[in-house]
């Protein structure tokens, strides 16, 4: 059935809108959750905000909203208190059949998006030849997540993948390959290369060693950009190398992802470059063509420029970035852009996007935004790396944390005196392993650093990815042992709210529409994660209080129905994170 609910927000909003009157048209209601759950569920500070605007006090606004409240089907009389707040509280027998809406629905009642938009997520975004590093993981944990959300709330996105796949360093590793692997070139499949790291390294190291060599990777880089035939082929070799290498990481990390790379904007860079000429906005500098930014300026003052084409004439990562905004606006026809990145590309992006706005590429209907995030560190504060200096290869990362979810899980195992199969022990440490890296990762405000400890992100407690799945599988557990049948519960034996603990699990979980919606709009994976782990507290509690096989019906019924209902929300809102739930662990 595809039935929506008006969940709790939603009719509180409507109703109080609806006692505004006319006179108060299009005011914000500035409903939010109460902060004390024992005095009201929501509460609204309009009475307070309108209090000037009106020029009469907020206690008796809030008199005159309540009395024209229509809401005697949803929730308790309101009542107002201290200078004015307005006070509700759910009624048990709304939320009953809220729930009921949630559990007949195939989306759980979550609405979908009114207005669906052509949204593009760029992340994930490596660099060809160069290790995908942690930065990279973050990326493509935080966009993949992102982009799932707007996906279920029926938005249109396309994610793509601005792969580093072009620039000067291609000269030094074209040269390379034909002096390290002349077969290469000739021979199909001849080239197994593993990541590019240490092809890059000894690259480099000849790169600053040999005179001759640098002057033959200038010259290759000539050849590439004239589109010579058997450096493209160099190039595409070693590109093709390091797709397998990062599609490997796609693969165990469950990631769909288009790759438009940096050289798919090559043939739409020289009429960058023409447009903002004709716009006006292009300064000579130095042999350099720039646009001098707005808000930019050096140390003494002056407006910084943005170089557009090198005095060489080569064109730049900012000159590509250009060229792919304008692409996605006027070809994609996309309304959002979202860029997943570091935290230090704040100012590129600001940068790129204040110079296609002036040039007149960005209606106002569209929206960039850069979703930011901090650094990976070790446990020592420091940057992430392995004990030997070394930058941790993401692979290895990976396996090691599905290596350490293993050595958890035959130790719990030991301890309780199973034996499971290989099978079994395989698949449940993979999925916790990686569960373990991603919900880490998300579960921190991403503009923060974050440090990395597989220690703290395999813990069975606290907001861990273990204490996730495990609540999932409490629920589970209770099916098997009961024999229930989650798909055909009673559907008209009643829900019952009494205990303290039912109801302030039922309300959590009519509460997901509101936290989706925020992700939708601020793009913070971490406010689902918190949600998630507090609707397990709220249903260990639960759980912990109210025996649920053993109790009489409509008792048993009725909480088997909230069970269940948890064990969807979990396996829904883990999805979102990109992490798959377990029957058993
Ligand atoms: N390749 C870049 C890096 O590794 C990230 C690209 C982000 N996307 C973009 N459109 N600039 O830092």
């Amino acid at each position: 059935m595809k039935s929506t609910l008006t969940t709790l927000k939603t009719r509180f909003n409507q109703a109080l809108v609806a006692a505004f009157g006319a006179e108060l048209e299009g005011t914000d209601p500035m409903l939010v959750p109460a902060s004390n759950p024992k005095f009201a569920d929501y509460q609204s500070n309009v009475a307070m905000s309108l209090s000037k605007r009106l020029g009469q006090n907020p206690r008796a606004i809030a008199d005159q909203i309540v009395a024209h409240l229509e809401v005697a089907d949803l929730c308790e009389p309101p009542t107002v208190a201290g200078p004015g707040f307005i006070n509700l509280f759910v009624q048990p027998s709304y939320l009953a059949a809220q729930l009921r809406a949630m559990q007949t629905s195939d989306r759980l009642g979550l609405p979908q998006a009114k207005h669906p938009q052509k949204i593009i997520v760029d992340f994930s975004s490596p660099n060809i030849a160069k290790e995908m590093h942690v930065g990279h993981l973050r990326s493509t944990i935080i966009g993949d997540s992102i982009a799932r959300v707007l996906e279920f709330q029926g938005h249109d996105v396309l994610r793509l993948n601005h792969v580093g796949d072009w620039g000067t360093q291609f000269g030094m590793l074209i040269t390379y390959l034909r002096e390290a692997y002349p077969e290469a070139l000739t021979t199909a499949n001849a080239l197994a290369l593993g990541d590019l790291t240490t092809f890059y390294k000894q690259a480099k190291a000849r790169f600053d060693e040999d005179e001759d060599f640098r002057e033959r990777s200038r010259l290759e880089v000539v050849a590439l950009q004239s589109g010579n035939e058997d450096t493209l082929k160099a190039w595409s070799l070693l590109c093709e190398q390091s797709r397998i290498a990062f599609q490997e990481i796609y693969d165990l990390l469950d990631i769909r992802i288009t790759e438009r790379g940096e050289s798919f904007y090559n043939p739409l860079l020289p009429s960058v470059v023409t447009d903002l000429e004709a716009a006006g906005l292009l300064v000579e500098d130095n042999g350099a063509k720039v646009v001098f930014l707005e808000g930019f300026t050096n140390k003494e003052g002056n407006p910084l420029p943005l170089i557009v084409q090198k005095s060489d004439g080569g064109y730049n990562y900012a000159t590509t970035d250009l060229a792919a905004v304008r692409y996605r606006i006027q070809q994609d026809h996309c309304d959002r852009i979202i860029y997943v990145t570091d935290a230090g590309q704040a100012n590129h992006f600001a940068q790129v996007w204040q110079v296609a706005r002036r040039a007149g590429w960005v209606p106002d209907h569209v929206e960039l935004v850069h979703v930011p995030f901090g650094v990976v560190q070790g446990e020592d504060g420091k940057k992430f790396k392995t004990r030997s200096g070394d930058t941790v290869r993401l692979r290895d990362l990976l396996d090691e944390a599905i290596a350490r979810a293993r050595a958890d899980l035959e130790a719990r195992l030991k301890e309780e005196g199973r034996t499971e199969s290989e099978e079994f022990i395989q698949q449940v440490s993979r999925v916790v392993g990686l569960a373990a890296v991603k919900y880490a990762d998300l579960s921190q405000n991403r503009t923060s650093n974050y440090i990395f400890s597989y220690d703290k992100m395999l813990a069975l407690q606290g907001n861990t990815a273990p204490y996730m799945l495990y609540a999932y599988v409490r629920v589970q557990g209770i099916s098997r042992k009961g024999g229930i049948d989650f798909e055909h519960l009673g559907a008209d034996s009643p829900l019952v709210l009494e205990d303290e603990t039912e109801l302030t699990l039922a309300k959590s979980l009519l509460q997901f529409d509101e936290i989706l919606a925020a992700v939708e709009a601020d793009l913070f994976p971490n406010r689902l994660c918190q949600y998630l782990f507090e609707l397990s507290q709220k249903f260990n509690q639960f759980y912990d209080r109210c025996p649920v096989l053993q109790a009489e019906e409509p008792l048993r019924t009725s909480r088997l129905v909230l069970a269940d209902l948890t064990a969807r929300t979990l396996k829904l809102g883990l999805s979102l994170l990109g992490i798959p739930v377990l029957e058993r662990m």
